[in-house]
């Protein structure tokens, strides 16, 4: 297993080229599992999750071509086609291995009136349920059956549109209501539904094949179901956890760096965190310009769902209060269990004591480098960011977790400065 070896104390300057997001380009995929025409997706990052997803449409049958771009550019172009379904079963192995994986329950039922999904089940961070997926689908008239590991879902005769009124926001079960309702004879109305931007590149991903969707941005969202879907060239958007972390590397380094293509729109809560804190930043016509000179200071942080503060951007800006001026408290609203990254930044000198949902940090005047274990994706981040600050050196192992969702990370730290390597197990 590949480990990260960092040797800390630069400040980044420079700039980083920003890839496609992530949590769009998984729920976009699925798309194509919507119509038998070919859906192009661009500027789609190199990531493991995303390769993962391509397996999984591959075993529904769809053929999924990669159009040549030379290895050193950002972002693939991927055509995905159905001419026909082979399978209407998500298959364990691959479920197990990316919770999103989740995400073809809608497509399928809308397409093909049945799905078969194996549970994703819980992971680092919490317990995952997908109540209200079933309930979403459930409302717009499929029959739910749940056996031991995973679920029989039918509409026989095609989905009916409905009303449904998610108890809590849900990304995931917005994401799977959306791409059963566009298939569904009548229309639809989603309330309290999640408006995090790649709830809307999903709408717009859609629209562009055809769906008649109302209310895109809202947390009411009106769905006229149609008969078929077309096929579509779409661009997945930038991915603002993965700029709001490397704005975090800079402001934690006291280095100066331009994030090239990342949309300052999509990341408002972010920036106003990272500026209450004593970070300049400033959009340019490239995207975000991100720096920080003096020692930042302590603030209070509470995730929520968009527009507040992405959970996915919690353990990024606690390791950036790691060195600030006096007091931080980071209060988690979403997750139950995502301070999994606090022991081991506390075995690298951090001063943080967690008590249920918050965590306190006290400033500390140094980090020291120290063996580390990443324990999920955005956990394996904050330990990169504090030994990117600490004294001497950090090996941060089971960087697995890394690949999944930061594309070529050495590369684009290496690039501003970052004395950074990926080492061989051996
Ligand atoms: C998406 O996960 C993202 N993943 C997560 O990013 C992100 O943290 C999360 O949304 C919140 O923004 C992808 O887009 C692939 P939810 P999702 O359903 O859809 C509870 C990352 O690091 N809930 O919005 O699974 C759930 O337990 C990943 O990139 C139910 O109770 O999240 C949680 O407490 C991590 N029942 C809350 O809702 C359900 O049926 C929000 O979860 C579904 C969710």
């Amino acid at each position: 297993m590949d480990k990260i070896v960092i040797r800390g104390g630069r400040r980044l300057q420079g700039r980083i080229q920003i890839s496609g997001a992530k949590n769009a380009a998984l729920t976009l995929m699925p798309c194509a599992l919507l119509t038998h025409e070919p859906l192009t997706l661009r500027n789609l990052p190199r990531l493991a999750d995303v390769d993962t997803f391509g397996h999984l449409l591959n075993n529904h049958g769809l053929s999924t071509t990669i159009e040549g771009t030379s290895p050193d550019e950002f972002g693939r172009v991927m055509t995905v086609r159905a001419n026909r379904l082979t399978s209407t079963v998500a298959p364990f192995d691959i479920v197990r291995k990316i919770r999103a994986s989740f995400l073809v329950l809608g497509p399928l039922l809308a397409r093909a009136g049945e799905a078969t999904v194996w549970l994703p089940g819980g992971d680092a961070i919490g317990g995952r349920p997908i109540d209200l997926h079933l309930q979403a689908m459930q409302a717009l008239g499929a029959s739910i059956e749940v056996a031991t590991g995973y679920i029989k879902a039918t509409a026989k005769g095609g989905l009916a549109g409905g009303r449904y009124r998610f108890p809590i926001v849900s990304v995931g079960a917005t994401e799977n209501a959306l791409m059963a309702a566009v298939l569904a004879r009548g229309s639809s109305v989603l309330e309290n539904a999640a408006r995090e931007p790649e709830i809307i590149d999903l709408c717009k991903c859609l629209m562009a094949m055809g769906a008649r969707i109302d209310g895109i941005g809202t947390d009411t969202l009106t769905i006229e179901g149609v008969r078929d879907l077309h096929g579509a060239t779409y661009t997945v958007m930038p991915d603002r956890i993965e700029a709001g972390s490397y704005a975090c590397a800079a402001a934690l380094t006291g280095g100066s760096v331009e994030l090239v293509g990342a949309a300052a729109g999509d990341m408002g809560a972010t920036i106003d965190a990272l500026r209450a804190a004593g970070v300049t930043v400033t959009t340019t016509a490239d995207g975000l310009a991100v720096s920080a000179s003096d020692r930042l200071t302590g603030i209070d942080i509470e995730t929520a769902p968009y527009p507040g503060l992405a959970t996915d951007m919690q353990a990024q800006l606690m390791a950036m209060l790691l060195l600030a001026r006096g007091r931080s408290r980071v209060t988690e609203t979403i997750f139950e269990n995502r301070f999994r990254h606090v022991p081991e930044l506390v075995r690298m000198g951090a001063d943080i004591t967690v008590n249920g949902r918050s965590a306190l940090v006290t400033g500390v005047s140094a980090l020291r480098g120290a063996p580390v274990v990443a324990t999920d994706l955005r956990a394996s981040m904050s330990l990169i960011l504090a030994g990117l600050a600490a004294e001497g050196e950090t090996v941060v192992s089971r960087i697995d977790h890394l690949d999944r969702g930061y594309e070529r990370l050495e590369e684009k730290l290496q690039a501003v400065g970052a004395d950074i390597q990926r080492i061989g197990d051996d």
